[in-house]
């Protein structure tokens, strides 16, 4: 099995090695092939991605990935959303836990306000928000096939704003048609109270499907009933290719310290090695990382005064004992 390692910037570079000795626990044999994109190399190269950083995580059976500064050039496109779009990760999985109680968001990856179709001009500025039914059959199919697999009796909600955008109102109807024919119960909700009673009442969802940016803000919202940001871990799927990465950025204020949490760095490793290896390592992974929070081993995020490094080497020390 060939891994495409991207640290990236910030506490990607602290977090990702962390994970990767996660990955080295359970497939020993692996090949890991490290790749340098980002705010980094734009600084090197002028570049943060190249045509031939995009071919070795095309080749490999999945990336386990950190995250990207944004450089400060006006003309700068998202390195991250080029990979999304040149991969064809068309599914955004984020796996939200918390206190009895776990929401899968299943994000419209490709597609929506992330069209990156815009006209830009200094008086005005339009994007063009685009919704197909093809896309959103797709995403509901995903949703749907999570929802029958992982929350046995769950409900499917349909996050949407269609009392106010017509493209909406496609996104929904194509998914309650999904919903239908699979036979999945589910119901539909704006996603403004959506997201606040869902923050309130955590327990009452079980598989969250919703557009691009509506599903990016969801998610970061749901941190707060997680733990914080530090927790989420995320996994991009597409028809040939996946890429795992923690829903946190490279939070350049707690760069360089070594105190970064990795919990959502090891648990995008676990849901990378479920997905590329049928590897069901979840459980396991979880048992690690909440006795070594309760040891007292976590990050300062959870209330411990560990380092990232240590508390990586109490869960993985966890993980060897099992
Ligand atoms: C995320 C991030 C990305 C997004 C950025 C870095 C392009 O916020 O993965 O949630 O908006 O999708
Ligand atoms: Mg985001």
């Amino acid at each position: 099995m060939k891994i495409a390692v991207v640290e990236g910037d910030g506490i990607g570079k602290e977090v990702i090695p962390v994970a990767v000795k996660v990955l080295e626990h359970y497939v020993p044999d692996a090949e890991y092939l490290e790749v340098e994109v980002g705010y980094g190399k734009w600084e090197k190269t002028g570049r943060g991605c190249d045509e031939g950083d995009i071919e070795t995580m095309r080749e490999a059976d999945a990336v386990i990935f950190g995250a990207i500064t944004t450089p400060p050039d006006p003309n700068y496109k998202s390195v991250m959303l080029k990979i999304r779009h040149d991969l064809g990760l068309y599914a955004n999985i984020r796996p939200v836990r918390g206190n009895g109680f776990k929401i899968t968001v299943v994000r419209e990856n490709s597609e929506g306000l992330y069209s990156g179709i815009e006209d830009i001009g200094s008086e005005r500025s339009t994007t063009l928000r685009v919704v197909t039914r093809e896309a959103s059959e797709r995403i509901a199919v995903c949703a749907c096939d999570i929802l029958k697999r992982d929350f046995e009796g769950g409900t499917l909600t349909i996050g949407n704003k269609a009392n106010v955008m017509k493209s909406d109102v496609l996104f929904r109807d194509t998914c309650m048609k999904v919903a239908e024919s699979m036979g999945i119960p589910y119901r539909t909700a704006y996603i403004d109270s959506l997201t606040f009673d869902a923050l309130q009442n955590p327990g009452r969802y079980d598989v969250i499907v919703t557009t691009n940016m509506f599903g990016d803000i969801l998610s970061d919202a749901l941190g707060h009933v997680a733990g914080g940001l530090g927790m989420l871990p995320s996994a991009n799927i597409g028809a040939d290719n996946s890429l795992f990465e923690p829903v946190h950025g490279s939070a350049p204020d707690i760069a360089g310290r070594g105190i970064a949490n990795p919990v959502a760095a090891i648990r995008s490793a676990g849901m990378l090695l479920e997905h590329v290896a049928g590897i069901g390592c979840e459980q396991e992974i979880e048992m690690a990382i909440s006795g070594a929070v309760s040891s007292g081993a976590g990050t300062p995020d959870l209330g411990g005064n560990s380092g990232t490094e240590l508390f990586g080497k109490e869960i993985l020390k966890r993980l060897e004992k099992r």
